[in-house]
């Protein structure tokens, strides 16, 4: 492992590297205990850069001998470097030979083994616990690969690229040699051996080219592979449609590992999945699942071309792939939702999960640039800023210059960079320079401040009207607070789509001041100052101006709506997003002046009726309603507060809930008999919009029947928990019952387990289920304690231990955060647990106390005791290490 020692790299350092190695002629023996490793690279001087030695990277290995021109040479090794002073000046070839262990690899980066196979992770910098390298983005080289393997254990070997050569070597070994004809940086590569099964199919592009797609997984897995390989064919598809990327490779192949640190990785022609995000068949997976492995399969398809054909200079451009592919990702689930309803309902999704997970971290102490300017281990640095805030600032370049705009954009990058590792301000300008003139191109240097300050601007927005000379003057403002390293911000340009309505709910022309007709009744305002006026002309009536309509840039509003104004949104907005983000205000209003005030929440019959209106009505889609009747969550309304008392916004939402249940009861019994689904399981948006509303009024009944002491909807709840024919139904009748604490709770949970014992990926779920169950008098978090001893769990798997321990910590902040500090006690001892196994996943486990500063007492001085111990352990990764030194800062 890295210590906890390592420097801080600098983003304003960078250097372009002293040599570099164009091609890569690698060969493995593979051996769990000690794998041999040839690696033969023709390696020339960077001219550009002083003269200098060669340095290479390495970690965790035996070096056998170094060669250059085939004679030794002299080297040192100096920590994780292996520094050759005598680099001679003309081209030559450099030959390392090491080995490794792979079954020794339990942080899951470079070769390691799972379940008797061989698997590689080399993004960011596993390339290094491979062999010694320039294990950097902006190396690029042509890889060809031979691996030898005992030919019963591992008769598939695969690698990047195309197949070149295969065969016997003896009686017991095999070979085989992929050569990958595209320049790629080492973190692009990988290796794969074991006794896998694969799903073919055969494709031929519109460009006529055949293309053969595989999806490689364990033998009893196969038939849950149907759903991913759909998922690439779609993707393929679509990029040509969209984007007219082609694919470029003649073999597209997807593995599946079930010890995995991430969802999965874009190595060039061969993928690797975290199983979770690979296999679904109706019995084991939700619909959720269904949704997310359609979106990852498409993920790591897309990154072929934003990500691996054009890549990323340093660490530091992180998200020129990874924004920009989130951004694609979130565009193919949307087309491929179709109904506009549908993609509606995408958006609203994607926007939960980034106040859920962005938000929080750039008011918290990781808070970072969506470009990072300087960080200690990159790993730290795969976060929701990077991929999710990535994604809504490439939103705002298409909000600003257009789909058409965006498109021209995304083909001058391709034109230009093509080949390339370069950097975000590469991609600015290729869209820019394709759209001369536009709000993007007049404003870039403004724009991109998206890229160098944290944090989530504020936004305020006031109107007056003025009846007699019929005008509308909308003011906005934009502040952004203080992020760690950064004291003032600029302002940052913001483009805030939006229309205005009658308090009636018609739909109002608008026409600012200076145009001599109105431009339709839906606009996009674009912010660039401090505080700016827009007046608009010829409006008849007092009008309720709907503001950032699809969240049309990542920040926080406030728009001093009242709930009356709120209530004209909520029934007649012509935008699906502000339409359900106007019941989520009305929620959130309520939720925190309980907070506020210390009072018990009590709805009133306003709120009360417009919920039930909404879950009546007969036109909206059954996943709106599920996604509108669902409360804010509780990191979003932390987000809102100063001083975070995790036990009074658990107990508001939990009386919120519960009146909810109850004053609706007789709707929800509705909306249940209602969206029962006829037919065959499809994970289509109707069907699982349905299931979504039927599992929302279910947990709402058995909720309720808690409080009444009715028995009949715990029963019922445990009939469809029985005999659900698919896992989506019989999950939600689970958590019903579980989150209710209802009777039928326990026998339900010890039938799932017996009848699921064998998929790994359901356990998962029943772990993850005890340990997000609403807290009750600290029965939760006894039983995540209890369950560490239970057979099944483990800390190795990283899925499993995510299941438990990242359940409770992360997503249950009522069984956490408690005034015994015994959550902060566990956090603590699971984290120093986990570190020695695997730094990556304790890494993302130390991010649970991010904002310990902004904690009420006692939790404050009680988080602050347990990350005091964890930072006094003298043998810490540098991942954690940089974590507890940031919360610490
Ligand atoms: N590039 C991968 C993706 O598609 C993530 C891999 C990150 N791996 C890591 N060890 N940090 O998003
Ligand atoms: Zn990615």
């Amino acid at each position: 492992m890295r210590e906890g020692n390592a420097p801080l790299i600098r983003r304003e350092d960078y250097v372009a590297p002293a040599f570099w190695i164009r091609t890569v002629d690698i060969s493995f023996d593979l051996d769990p205990a000690k794998t041999l490793v040839i690696s033969k690279m023709k390696v020339e001087r960077n001219t550009a850069v002083p003269h200098g030695p060669l340095r290479l990277h390495g970690e965790e290995l035996q070096l056998l001998r170094v060669l250059i021109n085939g004679e030794s040479v002299s080297f040192r090794q100096e920590g994780h470097e292996l520094v050759i002073e005598a680099a001679p000046d003309a081209d030559f070839t450099l030959e390392v030979r090491n080995t490794c262990a792979p079954e020794k690899n339990t942080a899951l980066s470079g070769l390691y083994t799972s379940g008797g196979s061989f698997f590689t992770q080399c993004e960011a910098e596993g390339f290094r616990r491979i062999t010694y390298f320039l294990d950097r983005p902006d190396v690029m080289a042509v890889y060809t690969v031979t691996l030898r393997a005992d030919k019963t254990k591992y008769p598939v070997l695969l690698s990047n690229g195309n197949l070149a050569d295969s065969g016997e070597l003896d009686a017991t070994r095999h070979f085989a040699v992929w050569h990958d004809p595209f320049p790629k940086p080492s973190y692009l590569f990988a290796l794969v051996a074991g006794d896998l099964v694969a799903r073919e199919q055969r494709i031929t592009t519109r460009a006529g080219r055949d293309h053969l797609l595989q999806v490689f997984v364990r033998r009893g897995d196969l038939e849950k592979t149907e759903h991913a390989m759909n998922s690439l064919v779609a993707s393929i598809v679509w990029d040509e449609a969209r984007f007219k990327l082609p694919l470029d490779l003649e073999r597209f192949m997807i593995v599946g590992v079930s010890d995995f640190n991430m969802g999965a990785m874009e190595n060039k022609g061969l993928n690797i999945f975290n199983t979770s995000a690979l296999l679904a068949s109706p019995a084991t997976a939700t619909d959720a699942d269904f949704a997310r492995i359609e979106a990852i399969v498409a993920h790591e398809y897309f990154h072929n071309w934003t990500g691996n054909r054009v890549t990323c200079r340093d660490w530091f451009q992180l998200s020129l792939k990874e924004g920009l592919t989130v951004f694609r990702d979130q565009e193919f689930s949307m087309d491929m939702a179709a109904a506009p309803s549908a993609r509606a309902v995408c958006r609203i999704q994607d926007v939960r999960q980034l106040r859920a997970m962005q938000f929080p971290e750039d008011s918290g102490a990781m808070a970072h640039p969506v470009r990072p300017d300087s960080y200690v281990e990159i790993n730290n640095f795969y976060t929701a800023t990077v991929y999710d805030k990535g994604s809504e600032v490439v939103r705002m370049y298409q909000t600003l210059v257009g789909r058409a705009g965006f498109e021209a954009g995304m083909k001058l990058y391709f034109e230009r960079h093509d080949g390339q590792a370069v950097t975000c301000d590469d991609f600015a300008q290729a869209i820019a320079d394709a759209n001369p003139g536009s709000a993007l191109a007049t404003r870039l240097e403004a724009f991109k401040r998206w890229y160098s300050q944290a944090g989530t601007p504020h936004l305020k927005a006031r109107g007056t009207y003025d009846a007699t000379a019929q005008t509308y003057t909308l003011t906005l403002s934009q502040t952004n607070p203080p992020s760690p390293g950064q004291d003032s911000k600029l302002a940052q340009v913001i483009p805030v789509a939006m229309g205005l309505l009658s308090h009636e709910g018609q739909v109002l022309p608008l026409q600012l001041q200076g145009e001599t007709e109105p431009a339709g009744t839906d606009r996009v305002l674009v912010l660039d100052q401090s505080a700016q006026s827009f007046v608009f002309v010829n409006v008849t009536a007092d009008p309720v101006p709907s503001l950032l309509r699809g969240f049309s840039a990542p920040v926080l509003l406030d728009d001093g709506l009242t709930d009356a104004e709120l209530l004209v949104l909520l029934k007649h907005d012509t935008d699906a997003f502000n339409r359900w983000e106007a019941g989520q205000r009305l929620s959130l209003n309520r939720i925190l002046a309980a907070v506020r005030s210390g009072k018990p929440l009590v709805l009133d019959g306003a709120y009360i009726e417009a919920m039930r209106s909404l879950l009546r009505h007969p036109q909206l889609d059954s996943a709106f309603k599920e996604l509108a009747l669902t409360l804010p969550g509780e990191a979003y309304i932390a987000e809102q507060l100063e001083v975070i008392d995790p036990q009074a916004i658990h107990a508001a939402v939990d009386a919120a809930q519960n009146q909810l249940a109850h004053a609706l009861r007789d709707d929800w019994v509705a909306a249940f008999e209602g969206n029962q689904v006829s037919g065959g399981y499809q994970p289509d948006p109707v069907q699982s919009g349905k299931r979504s509303l039927a599992n929302l009024a279910l947990a709402m009944l058995v909720l309720d029947a808690k409080r009444s002491g009715d028995t009949v909807w715990p029963g019922r709840a445990y009939q469809r928990f029985k005999d659900a024919g698919n896992m989506t139904d019989r999950l939600g009748a689970l958590s019903a019952l579980v989150n209710a604490h209802a009777e039928l709770a326990e026998p339900a949970l010890a039938r799932f387990h017996q009848q699921f014992k064998d998929e790994a990926l359901v356990v998962d779920k029943w772990f993850a289920l005890q340990g997000r169950a609403a807290e009750r008098d600290g029965k939760t978090f006894a039983r995540v304690r209890q369950l560490l001893q239970h057979p099944d769990f483990s800390l190795k798997n990283p899925n499993r231990a995510r299941s438990l321990i990242f359940s409770l910590c992360m997503f249950n902040p009522a069984a956490f955060h408690r005034t015994d500090a015994a959550g902060y006690v566990f956090w603590a001892d699971q984290l120093l647990a986990l570190d020695a196994i695997n730094p990556q996943i304790a890494g993302r486990l130390a991010r649970v106390m991010d904002r310990w500063t902004k904690l009420a007492e006692p939790y404050r001085s009680a988080a602050r005791e347990a990350i005091v111990r964890v930072a006094a352990k003298a043998e810490l990764s540098s991942d954690v290490r940089e974590i507890i030194e940031r919360a610490l800062a």
